[in-house]
């Protein structure tokens, strides 16, 4: 059985054998990126960096990722499809391009040095070319070049072959990815179709060549950039020919249901959907519990996804006949499979087994409750719905497949605004904010960055060195900043803080950034939440320094001098969690 450990090892020697320096996973909670509530790819937290910011690490960088993709949702319980996955990748910021990025690629994988796979089961995929940027002809010559049959090279649209800007504007550009024959080696067609699901897509590479204006034309990026992503669970999966929940990571956790629900994961049918969405759902939410900036249930933003995880887990216990509770024992088996590789897990154990059952709890009794309520109904509409959410707790979503199950006729449009109307959704419930993408580097959105290294610090003089950063969030409009202190913050402490921002601000201190050792950043007296992030000794951080008021870790970007930000006003201050504090503030 080849392992996750195992292959997740040999991609970061190998691309640490072609000069990358390999990095480490980035938080499941993005920094400073308002477009999208979870990382869903290695390129989040390189952002910057693939704008044209220097890269402490050099410009060819490789790491296994931590990634959450709800927007995949709805597929979960399929064989192919997870909500947490480690993705590998490589990046190369302006240094090299299509050739060398897929060579690498297929010696990774057919080289018997490295993965050994056969050349004669991939197949692969490129950009046909549209109105907005042609046929990348590169890519597909260079792979007829080395080796891979014309008919085995997929031309396809830019929904197949295209990544980014998910937000808006930034860079973009056509991608190539890689396909595993499945199905018996002697019966691999001679020609590459992608709808025949045999053929499984392990890894892209995109060739970051443009930039997606505001008027939303594609302009040629300075600085080209190659981003990849291998989904590591997939991988492993088609190596040992086997379903992704048979792999090392997640047989425990299902071998776990089985005990509990004293049923066989190879029965097949709806039982085996249960087992997956369990073991699917679970994973998930004890990662963003755990995570170095983990977050709670609630009814908002990545809260709101985290509880939604949870109450859909227990519902499927129930269908499976699990009695009592059970989602801390299954999220105990998932802190043991990656508790090495991500300690962060087992640092934070107690508090993730603590809270995943308090919200098992707090969803069980009034899931008994609310489903007794829901087998009197004859139908359903968007008023029951809210009644359904707001006397039981039971998410839309939930009331939404329960719906279905009976053969209710929903109107999917009519249900979610009539919701809306009786209590402003979150916006994870649009699709939109599931989907990844690009923040926003407008000037207003640096201003506020640089603004909130101000507020860290003047927090500090003011309240004491215990304030520590869980959490920060910007958009165009505002800074809103989570922190830890055991009380409310008073009004005159808010005062002292906010005239202390200000006058740092008319002092119009210079912003300029230094690349340290972990050692000498904190030396220099350096904030940030190096501890977990930064994990290889010798690795180098970006340290932020406006004047020599205040040094912090982080990727940027800044403004140059702090005159630019203009007045700093707080605006709220409020508790979000037990010793947790929020802070929103604008500038004008
Ligand atoms: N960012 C690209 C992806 O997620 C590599 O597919």
């Amino acid at each position: 059985m080849r392992t996750t450990k195992e292959i997740r090892e040999l991609y970061l020697d190998f691309f640490k054998s072609k000069g990358h320096t390999v990095i480490s996973s980035a938080s499941l909670i993005p920094e400073n990126d308002s477009t999208v509530l979870f990382t869903t790819a290695g390129m989040h937290p390189l952002v910057p960096f693939l704008l044209g910011e220097k890269h402490p690490g050099g410009n060819k960088l490789a790491s296994c990722q931590k990634c959450i993709r709800t927007g995949d949702i709805d597929e979960v319980g399929d064989a192919t499809h997870l909500t947490f996955f480690e993705m590998l990748g490589n990046w190369s910021l302006g240094d090299y391009f299509k050739r060398e990025a897929i060579e690498m690629s297929l010696e990774f994988l057919t080289s018997p040095d490295w993965l050994g796979l056969d050349k004669n089961l991939i197949a692969v995929s490129v950009f046909e070319g549209d109105a907005d940027a042609p046929f990348d002809s590169e890519a597909f010559e260079i792979w007829r070049s080395v080796g891979i049959p014309e008919k085995r090279i997929a031309k396809l649209p830019k929904k197949n072959n295209w990544w980014g800007p998910a937000g808006e504007t930034g860079p973009c550009g056509p991608d190539t990815e890689m396909f595993y024959w499945t199905g018996k080696p002697e019966e691999v067609p001679e020609s590459f179709h992608d709808d025949n699901e045999l053929w499984v897509e392990i890894w892209n590479d995109v060739f970051m060549q443009y930039n997606k204006t505001r008027e939303g034309m594609y302009e040629p990026l300075v600085q080209k950039n190659v981003d990849t992503g291998m989904g590591l669970e997939r991988t492993v999966a088609v190596m040992n020919a086997c379903d992704i929940y048979l792999i090392n990571t997640m047989r425990p956790i299902i071998e776990e249901i089985e005990k509990l629900s004293e049923k066989k994961y190879s029965e097949g049918g709806k039982s085996t959907r249960s087992m997956r969405v369990i073991a699917d759902h679970i994973r998930a939410a004890t990662f963003i519990l755990g995570d170095e900036r983990g977050v709670l249930p609630s009814n908002v933003g990545q809260g709101y996804v985290l509880r939604r995880l949870i109450r859909r887990a227990v519902r499927h216990g129930r269908l499976l006949g699990i009695e009592g509770k059970f989602t801390k024992n299954i999220a105990e088996k998932v802190i043991e499979t990656l508790k090495d590789t991500y300690p962060e897990l087992k640092k934070n154990r107690e508090h993730t087994l603590g809270e995943i059952e308090r919200e098992e709890e707090r969803f069980a009794t009034a899931l008994d409750k609310g489903m007794k309520e829901f087998e009197r109904l004859s139908n359903i509409d968007g008023k029951i719905a809210f009644d359904l959410y707001q006397s039981y707790g039971f998410p839309i979503e939930l009331t939404e497949e329960l719906s279905k199950e009976r053969g209710f006729v929903i109107n999917k449009n009519e249900f979610e605004s009539e919701f809306k109307k009786h209590q402003e959704l979150s916006r994870t419930a649009s699709a939109g904010a599931f989907k990844g993408g690009l923040a926003d580097h407008s000037d207003e959105v640096v201003k506020y960055h640089t603004a909130t290294h101000l507020l860290h610090k003047a927090l500090r003089e003011v309240l004491g060195d215990h304030i520590e950063q869980k959490g920060s969030n910007l958009t165009a409009e505002r800074l809103r900043f989570d922190f830890s202190h055991p009380q409310k913050v008073t009004p005159e402490e808010i005062k002292k803080v906010e005239a202390r921002v200000n006058e740092i601000i008319h002092k119009d201190l210079p912003v300029k950034f230094e690349m340290l050792t972990v050692e000498e950043a904190k030396k220099k007296g350096a904030i940030g939440l190096f501890e977990e992030k930064y994990k290889s000794i010798g690795e180098k951080v970006k340290v932020y320094f406006v004047g020599d008021y205040s040094a912090e870790i982080c990727g940027g970007p800044h403004v140059e001098h702090t005159g630019q930000i203009g007045a700093f006003t707080i605006t709220k201050e409020e508790a979000v969690a037990a010793g947790v504090r929020r802070i929103k503030a604008v500038v004008s």
